[in-house]
Parts: structure tokens; C-alpha cells; sequence
């Protein structure tokens, strides 16, 4: 396989060959409602997390495979490099952007349907949870749009609900890339064409993820992750909007101005359901697969959705943390919404103004900076730090009034405006009374022969 063959096949291959213990294909015929989703449960409950390929879905005449990224270690194959080395690939890419390149055929074209012969009632009639909507949900959906500005595409992924033979409520959660790219078609009173990916190697899905300036084309990043020019083809009703060109489906539409519909509820990546909501309606003028297409699905709150959005959260983190105090070593997001930094502390005022960079984002409503002797990752020694090196009448800061998300459940209104916690859990430069830490002699240590000690010499 060379970089720019890449695609979900591909790598399903490629985890057949290397990991095979990844890939569970399940023969028998499954239910879309609630089952596929409980088969993941239940095997994630057993600390496993493999791919599920379901060859034979209830009235879907397709094969569906969900959970591809739910591991560490897929998205390592996916990018070609080691488990530590996640998310240095992922800085890598975003800082080496490849352009993609135009082709003139995709395999994404291999079946191309319009207008009346679209029917996405074709899709497994997926839904995850007891309180969802009775409609089914596309979760692994991949929405491209073109900012009417300056013509940068922007990816994103978008939970989609499916509400006709044609339509789709788009869930877009305010401040994103494609809520302004939507706020400037109503401006002038046009439509957002748009494309819908369906079926995606993991590096195009964490590509689809980064979040940088607007200004950034995420197909750019997708070739960096990649190392190679994403092949794309152009789409029918809008030629300046590309797709990639082996994805499995694609839909072809628009979002339409002014139009809304009733949407959710949905269970989300939180573990909660957000309720009823008023989103944008999408309509899918040509639907484009591949032959004999696999289905792709995320099931919603578990361990993909997480580990999906991970690497791009952690590099947005890490980048504005670094901005407020170059000696940030590490960030960590180690729940949702709470991200721990690592800090090599040159004065006392940097915890706060990493604070401050962090809570702008709307996922960020807990930032812990501790010292860079403590693993962000570790939460007995975070937990430690806050006790031991904080006084929390001068150390802890709740602030108001800052934007957060809708999806956070505590949100008095569904508007996500609440309030945040910053912790400084470092310790003071200059120590107010004189502390030592516990300290054997080094020497002593090295002198200490476990073997012989257990009587194994
Ligand atoms: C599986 C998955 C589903 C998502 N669903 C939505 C969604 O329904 N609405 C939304 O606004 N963001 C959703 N997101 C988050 C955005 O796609 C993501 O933050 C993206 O990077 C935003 O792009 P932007 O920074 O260009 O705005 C989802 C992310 C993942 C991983």
C-alpha cells in the first residue's frame, strides 16, 4: 500500500495482517437498534476494543464496521509510527501540510445515484441509546464546506440525523468552523453546498479533526498525516468542493438557509444525551459509493468517539499552553473537559495565564497546571499535587461568563455558558517555609540487590 492509496480498506487489510486479534467480524445478522451498540459495550466493559465488521445488518443491504479507531494502537498503524509517538505525528503533520490532488475518477464513483433515486433509508437504521431519537443517526460523517471568503475547505465531522429519503438534521455545535461558514451563506441569503464523507482511513479522520485557523485546509493536513497528497475528486454540483477518492460514500447537497429542524435527543460523547435541539437541515442531492460500499459508524460516548477527537484536542492544548508559557512540557486531557498541564515553571503567574489561554476553548472547563515532576496523566499524583502544593484560597479560581458547550450536561441552559475551574497546583518558586522532600540516598538505593534479596541468585 503507498500513502496515497490509503483508505478504509486498505487499512482494514493492513489490521487483518498486522493485528489481527483487532478485527472481529461478526457473520451473523445484527440488529441496528441498540444491538451493534451493545455488542461494543459489552466487549469494551471486557476491556476489549476491537473493529466490528457486521457482514449482515437487519434491512441494510450493506456491511457495516464501527469502532476503527477505538484503540491507541490502530491510530499508531493508521499513521505509521509507534504508540508514544501518536501525538509528535500528529504536530509533525500539522506543521509539514501536504496539498491534496486532483483525479479525474474515484472509486467513490463507482455507483452514482440523483435526485429521486437517493434514498438514505438504504443506511443500517443505527441507534445507540434508550433515550435517543427514533430516527436513525450517520455518526462517522465527515462534512465539507468552502468558506465563501476565502474558499478554504474545512472538514469536520457532524452527527447526522436521517429524517427523509433525502434529508438530514446537521448537529453544529456554535463557534465551530462550519457554523461561521453557515453564518456567512445566511448573510447573503445562499445555500452552503456541502459534501458528506462516509467510510475513512483513521488519517483522514484525525486530519478531518485538527483544529487550527480557519485559514488552514484540512485536506492539507490529511496529506501531511499521510505524507503524501490525499488523491481527491471534485463533486458534481459543486466542482470546487473536494472528496477523497476512495472514500466509501459520499453525499452530494446542500445545507439550506434559514431552515431548521427538530433534531436529537442524542446521547453524547460525555456519557449524557443532549436533548432536543434546532439544527440546520441538509439536503443530499446525489448520493456516490463504491460498488460493493462498507458502511462506517461510530457508536456514540464510547471509547472511539474519545479516542478520535484525543489527538487534535491534545495539539490545540498543547499549542495555546505553550503560547501562554513556553515551558509547558506536557498536556494531558484526562476526562472530558479537563485538561492537566505539565509546567516547567519560570514565575508564578504562568499557571494562571495557561488558565486563562485553556478555558477560552469551549472544551476546556477544568485546567490543573502541576509541576513537570508530576505525570499529567497519572490522577493520584495530580490529585496529590492539588493537595500538597495548593492553597486553595489563593491557588483555585472559579471564573464566569465564558463560552462551553451545550453538550455539557451540568449547563444550567442549553446555550453551554456556566462557569470554569482553574487550579494551580504547583508549588510557589520561592516556598513560603522551608519544605524537603523525602529523599533515601541515592547511593544507598544503588546499592540494593533485588535478586539477591527474593534469593534468586
Ligand atoms: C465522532 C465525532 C462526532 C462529532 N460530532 C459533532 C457534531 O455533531 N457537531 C459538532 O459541531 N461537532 C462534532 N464533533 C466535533 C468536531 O467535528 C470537531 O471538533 C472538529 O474538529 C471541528 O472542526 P473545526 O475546528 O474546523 O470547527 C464530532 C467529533 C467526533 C470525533
Amino acid at each position: 500500500m503507498t500513502p496515497s492509496s490509503a483508505d478504509l480498506r486498505s487499512f482494514l487489510a493492513q489490521v487483518r495482517s498486522a493485528r489481527p486479534s483487532d478485527l472481529l467480524e461478526v457473520a451473523r445478522e445484527v440488529d441496528p437498534n441498540h444491538e451493534t451498540a451493545a455488542i461494543l459495550a459489552v466487549l469494551e466493559a471486557r476491556q476489549r476494543s476491537p473493529i466490528l465488521y457486521f457482514h449482515r445488518v437487519r434491512g441494510c443491504e450493506w456491511p457495516l464496521v464501527t469502532n476503527v479507531c477505538g484503540s491507541l494502537g490502530r491510530l499508531a498503524l493508521g499513521l505509521g509510527c509507534g504508540l508514544k509517538e501518536v501525538a509528535a505525528r500528529y504536530a509533525d503533520a500539522a506543521h509539514r501540510p501536504i496539498a491534496p490532488v486532483v483525479v479525474e475518477q474515484g472509486s467513490v464513483h463507482e455507483v452514482v445515484l440523483e435526485h429521486d433515486a437517493v434514498d438514505l433509508h438504504r443506511f443500517p437504521a443505527l441507534r445507540y441509546h434508550e433515550d435517543d431519537a427514533p430516527q436513525p443517526y450517520l455518526t462517522a460523517a465527515i462534512v465539507v464546506a468552502r468558506d465563501p471568503d476565502d474558499g478554504v475547505t474545512n472538514l469536520s465531522y457532524h452527527r447526522l440525523m436521517i429524517a427523509s429519503r433525502n434529508t438530514t438534521g446537521i448537529y453544529i455545535e456554535p463557534g465551530r468552523h462550519l457554523d461561521g461558514i453557515v453564518a456567512k451563506h445566511a448573510a447573503r441569503g445562499t445555500d452552503v453546498p456541502v459534501a458528506v464523507v462516509l467510510g475513512t482511513h483513521p488519517a483522514w479522520s484525525l486530519g478531518a479533526l485538527y483544529s487550527g485557523p480557519a485559514a488552514t485546509d484540512e485536506y492539507d493536513v490529511i496529506g501531511g498525516m499521510l505524507g503524501a497528497p490525499l488523491p481527491v475528486v471534485r463533486c458534481h454540483h459543486d466542482p470546487a468542493l473536494r472528496v477523497p477518492a476512495s472514500a466509501e460514500f459520499v453525499l452530494e447537497g446542500r445545507i439550506a438557509v434559514g431552515e431548521r429542524m427538530d433534531e436529537g435527543p442524542f446521547g453524547e460523547f460525555t456519557g449524557f444525551g443532549t436533548g432536543r435541539t434546532h439544527t440546520p437541515v441538509l439536503h443530499v442531492e446525489r448520493m456516490c459509493h463504491r460498488a460493493q460500499p462498507i458502511v462506517q459508524d461510530i457508536v456514540s460516548g464510547h471509547l472511539e468517539h474519545l479516542m478520535l477527537s484525543m489527538p487534535a484536542l491534545e495539539h490545540r492544548a498543547l499549542r495555546d499552553a505553550k503560547a501562554a508559557a513556553p515551558g509547558v512540557v506536557k498536556v494531558a486531557l484526562v476526562a472530558p473537559l479537563t485538561v492537566v498541564v505539565a509546567l516547567r515553571k519560570h514565575d508564578d503567574e504562568e499557571p494562571a495565564r495557561i488558565a486563562d489561554a485553556l478555558l477560552r476553548d469551549v472544551y476546556g472547563k477544568i485546567v490543573i497546571v502541576v509541576d513537570d515532576d508530576v505525570e499529567p496523566t497519572d490522577l493520584a499524583r495530580v490529585l496529590g499535587a492539588v493537595a500538597l502544593s495548593c492553597q486553595p484560597h489563593e491557588q483555585l479560581r472559579v471564573v464566569q461568563g465564558l463560552r462551553g458547550t451545550p453538550l455539557d450536561p451540568s449547563c444550567p441552559d442549553d446555550r453551554g455558558q456556566g462557569s470554569k475551574l482553574a487550579i494551580d497546583a504547583t508549588r510557589p518558586l520561592r516556598p513560603r517555609r522551608a519544605v524537603t522532600r523525602n529523599r533515601i540516598p541515592q547511593a544507598v538505593l544503588d546499592r540494593i540487590d533485588v535478586a539477591e534479596l527474593l534469593g534468586k541468585k
